[in-house]
């Protein structure tokens, strides 16, 4: 079978590697994704440009597309695809909406009565934004309504003073289009832990993966500015250890609440739905959805699952997923970043990385934002390389992947806390405070 990935980062090389054994591979990416370009067939472009990404397609003659980033989700790929009868594992543009239009996915969560959702409300001008915050108790978080790469979101607390730096800042996302909207929304701040579950749907059945967690600060001790995320881990249990299964079950239901709606409204949601949720006192609480795999939680899923990729993605297009199953591994993620990131003082400085060794410690590495070049690898300014450990307890995967971090050379760094104990029992308390179990 002919296979598409679109994308260039460490999400789409654990997808092609996840694949490469089974199919014909061929992938279109902005940089040369070292891990990527060698284990498929590749062309480099823009995979904003659907139209050329469609054409490519076409011409190698692919059977199933798989889109990594949103950002093609969002101009429409999927319908692109559809054009020349390419079935994709990725929603169409309709379905996506559940990610490029915050509005319309707070509205769906009040239309259908999914619970799990937040106070919301969505303005387009200064008035109506004062009077809601004027009488607004709470502390409260600033969204723009589309896509803007992870960078529009604003928390009172962490990035905004008061509910009166809010206001001012609702107003520039107004002003400025943020988004590609003339609107903002608003919603409460939820207080608690925040983790991801990451689901195959095929429009009608949705099987979840392994929950995992994200550190999207850049650094040590959850500090820092937040960035695309530092690493994450997961469970031997498919839980987390502040994540009971109750708790879990009712992440998916609301996801599984959630499909059936977009089929509803829309039409049928095929592809990958991430649900972020925080934790709460009341139990899980979406913040927002993603129509695509996380990064980096994707590196921590794939590398367990037991069923076959390739099954699971016709399972998708066809409409008969089935339950996937999942190694009952832990796993562990950190990312190296270039010195200076989220900044991008230092893009563009070569890494020496040490394949061999790595991969005699057990650990797995996944090319993110970096550029092969005819001299060796360079960084850009993102995240430039997720490395992964997986072992019995959360422990064990920790240690392959700091051991293995120490085999790339370059001006990066990366969080050394993350799967660590320390920092996991600083989550088990936060969350026995909230409730109230301490
Ligand atoms: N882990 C954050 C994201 O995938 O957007």
């Amino acid at each position: 079978m002919r296979v598409l990935v679109v994308g260039t980062g460490a999400r789409e090389h654990v997808i092609c590697e996840s694949l490469k054994d089974d199919v014909e591979l061929y992938s279109y990416m902005g940089n040369v994704n070292p891990g990527i370009a060698r284990i498929s067939e590749y062309k480099q472009g823009n995979e904003l440009d659907i139209q050329k990404v469609a054409e490519y397609a076409k011409e190698k003659n692919i059977e199933i597309a798989i889109i990594g980033p949103e950002a093609p989700l969002g101009k429409g790929i999927v319908d692109e695809f559809e054009k020349y009868e390419i079935r994709s594992v990725g929603p169409n543009i309709n379905a996506a909406r559940i990610e490029t239009d915050k509005s319309f996915m707070r509205s769906l969560f009040e239309e259908y009565k999914i619970p799990g959702s937040l106070t919301f409300e969505v303005f387009d001008n200064y008035e109506d934004i004062d009077n809601f915050l004027d009488d607004y108790d709470n502390d409260v978080v600033v969204k723009p309504v589309g896509l803007t790469g992870g960078k529009g979101v604003k928390i009172v607390g962490d990035h905004l003073e008061d509910n009166n730096e809010a206001k001012i800042y609702a107003k520039e996302v107004i002003d400025t289009k943020m988004g590609g909207f003339s609107q903002v929304i608003i919603e409460e701040k939820a207080i608690g832990e925040e983790f991801t579950i990451q689901a195959f749907s095929d429009g009608e059945n949705l099987s979840p993966m392994p929950a995992a967690q994200d550190h999207p600060h850049a650094f040590e001790g959850d500090s820092g500015p937040i960035t695309g995320g530092m690493g994450s881990y997961s469970d031997n249990d498919g839980l987390l250890p502040f994540l009971n299964q109750r708790d879990y079950d009712a992440g998916v239901e609301i996801m599984k609440k959630t499909i059936s709606a977009i089929k509803d409204k829309t039409s049928q949601y095929k592809g990958i739905l991430y649900g972020q949720f925080m934790l709460t006192k009341d139990g899980p609480k979406l913040i927002e959805y993603n129509a695509r795999f996380g990064d980096p939680e994707v590196m921590n899923t794939l590398p367990l699952m037991e069923t076959p990729m390739i099954d699971v993605c016709n399972g998708v297009v066809d409409g008969k997923l089935k339950k996937v199953s999942f190694i009952d591994k832990s796993s562990v993620c950190k990312y190296l970043v270039p010195e200076g990131y989220p900044e991008t003082k230092y893009a563009n400085t070569l890494i020496n990385v040490d394949e061999e060794k790595i991969n005699s410690l057990g650990g797995h590495i996944y090319y993110a934002a970096v550029n092969q070049k005819g001299d060796g690898i360079y960084t850009s300014s993102s995240r430039a390389i997720g490395v992964v450990g997986i072992g019995e307890k959360i422990s064990d995967g920790e240690e392959i992947a700091e051991a293995s971090c120490k085999y790339i050379q370059g001006n990066l760094y990366h969080r050394k806390d993350i799967g660590k104990r320390e920092l996991i029992d600083k989550k088990v308390n936060h969350i026995r405070n909230i409730k109230g179990l301490n």
